[in-house]
């Protein structure tokens, strides 16, 4: 199976447009614009109408300037408008031409001055639609956007708030592809389709109603080529989607492959996988090529098809109404040249909201869907719940208590299988045991980022949960074992752009930890501006950084997640000292994988498999302790080992 199907699979999920409670939706967003949107559609349908009014004027404009009236009563020159067109019929007999005309021209004014008013006329009504044209773009774009502001805002807002386990279950890249490209969608939507496809339909109505009305035969005549057409259109429809379908898939697959060639590259170069990956992405490339090319092809053969079926309306209109024009004596006022006139360009007018609403059908489709799925994401209410009855947590003095707790973070697989422990205000606990122990899955609890099966976990006596999570949170200081910066300044990324955190907060815990001197290095020291998030870089630099981060917040426990990757011994001196720094004065839960780091610990925790399998100081441990004995051996010898 290609690669793209899996784009493709995606795309394929097919929504009902015309689904209410989802139109209800969508239409509840234009609810605070309404007042906009209807002024902006009001001044839509105004330019619409006015689009036709040139073929009129031109019409109207060769009946009673340039048609001679009735042979037989010759022009009385000086008369006046008035006399000299009177006798002409057609367009000029037209409810209301004929008022209008006498009401434009001034006494006195002969056929000269009427063509002087008709193209005054025209000019006119060409900038007055422009100018509607202006008022009812801005307004309706306006609209738009506000639209798609709240809907970006809320997505965004709602995402931030999601339970971290949502996101186990739903891959960062994809998701926000997915988010991107549906809110994209909207956007074309809002911004472009549906104003157009309204306008469309305007156009086709207004189109139909003046044919009908001036001649119901020949309006009949250019409406016949509509089924033929609408058939086409099926036709073409049938052979062009699964192209169109495909190679917007593959566009994505090109996109994701490219992406993740970009962020592997030390992996891919490292392996030798890029001969490997040019491959594949050659076969993706050759897919869309040729996707693209089928979807074009279809577009190729049917222009020309449908082109022909308008100019058989307009043969049609020219060898019926002409002879029409030609059978009629003139000044009967049958069929006239400005009819003929009129239909031709009406009918030419006729035939391209057919097409162009024929082509916005997918673009209907794909926001449709797009909208759907961006509800999907809004309705997901995975988050950890807060109490209405929540307090805000005071600062905390720091103690922690764990009281039988079981945790599984998929159903049925306990990770904690009833871990109690106590720590006083001010110790220090180091966890350690071996690899999926679930060491990091004990500090994740604490801060409450996932809550727990059953048992409890006390600060400062109190459920966790009885706490607002902001102000838990606030208390609680976690470095992680992977170290997140993100792109921003060096300042920003110890103080987290927190308002309470002023420069020299930033500075002083910057140099309790010993990160002030690597920071200087840069010409604009705190203002450096991270490349890359950080990857530049070294893990010890960033672990400075992370502890810099959270002395600058100053919490009252403090909870650190030791990284595993290897730091040279000088570094390894420096970061323990900033640890020690670190924890002074506050509650701090410690996993460490260098045992030298905690042989301070007030108290050791030795993890397995979800359990406490052994408690005690170094001391104790070294003595009485398996487990403990054995990783510290391996550790010692180990090391003793590497040195020799
Ligand atoms: N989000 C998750 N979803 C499902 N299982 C998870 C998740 N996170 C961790 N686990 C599983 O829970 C167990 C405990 O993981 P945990 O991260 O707590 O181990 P650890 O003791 O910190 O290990 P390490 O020393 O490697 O950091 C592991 O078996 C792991 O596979
Ligand atoms: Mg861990």
């Amino acid at each position: 199976m290609p690669e793209y199907e899996q784009d493709l699979l995606e795309d394929l999920v097919k929504t009902n447009v015309f689904d209410p409670v989802l139109i209800r939706r969508m239409v509840r967003y234009l609810k605070p614009y309404w007042h906009r949107a209807a002024l902006g559609f009001g001044l839509m349908l105004m330019s619409t109408l006015l689009t036709l009014a040139p073929a009129i004027i031109v019409a109207a404009m060769v009946d009673v300037v340039f048609v001679p009236a009735a042979t037989t009563t010759a022009i009385p020159v000086g008369d006046g408008p008035a006399a000299a067109v009177s006798a002409k019929g057609g367009l000029y007999d037209f409810p209301g031409m004929r008022e209008t005309i006498h009401a434009l021209v001034p006494e006195g004014g002969d056929l000269a001055t009427l063509l002087w008013v008709f193209a005054a006329v025209f000019l006119l009504v060409k900038v007055f639609q422009f100018l509607v044209d202006w008022g009812n773009g801005y307004l309706l774009a306006s609209v738009a956007q506000s639209v798609l502001f709240d809907i970006r805002m809320q997505v965004f807002r709602h995402i931030q708030t999601r339970s971290i386990a949502y996101f186990h279950r739903h891959p960062v890249g994809r998701f926000v592809t997915r988010v991107t490209n549906d809110v994209g969608s909207l956007d074309e939507f809002f911004s472009q389709a549906l104003v157009m496809v309204l306008k469309d339909i305007v156009m086709l109505f207004g189109v139909a109603t003046l044919l009908l009305v001036f001649n119901t035969e020949l309006a009949l005549i250019v409406m016949m080529t509509i089924p033929p057409v609408i058939v086409a259109t099926l036709v073409f429809r049938r052979y062009s989607r699964p192209a169109f379908r495909k190679f917007r898939a593959t566009v994505s697959t090109l996109n994701a492959q490219m992406a993740e060639s970009a962020n592997g590259i030390r992996v891919i170069q490292l392996f030798g996988r890029a001969a490997k990956n040019q491959q594949r992405y050659d076969g993706t490339g050759r897919e869309f090529r040729q996707h693209f090319l089928t979807f074009r092809h279809a577009h190729a053969v049917f222009r020309p098809v449908y082109m022909s079926f308008q100019a058989i309306a307009l043969g049609f209109v020219i060898w019926f109404g002409g002879a029409w024009v030609l059978d009629e004596p003139l000044g009967t006022g049958g069929f006239t040249v400005g009819m003929l006139t009129l239909f031709i360009l009406l009918a030419d007018m006729f035939f391209q909201p057919i097409r162009d609403l024929t082509d916005r059908v997918d673009h209907i489709q794909a926001a449709f869907t797009g909208a759907e799925r961006i509800f999907t994401v809004l309705d997901v209410k995975e988050r950890i719940p807060e109490r209405p009855d929540a307090v805000k947590a005071p600062r905390f003095r720091g103690e922690v208590e764990f009281e039988n707790v079981r945790f599984s973070y998929l159903p049925g697989e306990e990770v904690l299988k009833g871990v109690s422990f106590n720590v006083q205000p001010g110790q220090m606990v180091a966890l350690v045991g071996h690899t999926g122990a679930g060491k990091s899955t004990i500090i994740n609890l604490i801060s409450r980022f996932y809550d727990i099966d059953s048992g409890h976990i006390l600060v400062d006596g109190r459920d966790v949960r009885e706490y607002t999570l902001h102000s838990l949170r606030r208390n609680i200081a976690v470095v992680h074992q992977d170290v997140f910066l993100f792109a921003g300044s060096i300042r920003d990324n110890i103080s987290l752009a927190d308002p309470a955190i002023s420069e020299e907060q930033v500075i002083e815990a910057a140099k309790a930890v010993g990160a002030h001197d690597f920071i200087m290095r840069f010409p604009e020291g705190y203002n450096h501006i991270l490349q890359e998030a950080g990857k530049t870089f070294s893990a010890g630099e960033r672990q400075l950084l992370s502890f810099a981060r959270a002395l600058a917040h100053n919490p009252a426990i403090l909870v650190l997640d030791e990284a595993t990757s290897s730091i040279d011994t000088r570094s390894e001196q420096q970061i323990q000292r900033a640890m020690r720094v670190l924890m002074k004065g506050r509650t701090s839960i410690v996993i460490a994988h260098r045992l030298s780091t905690i042989q301070r610990a007030d108290l050791i925790i030795v993890m397995h498999k979800g359990q406490i399998a052994e408690r005690g100081t170094h001391g104790q441990l070294l003595g009485e302790g398996r487990i403990y004995r054995t990783l510290y051996d391996l550790q010692v010898n180990g090391a003793v080992r590497e040195r020799v």
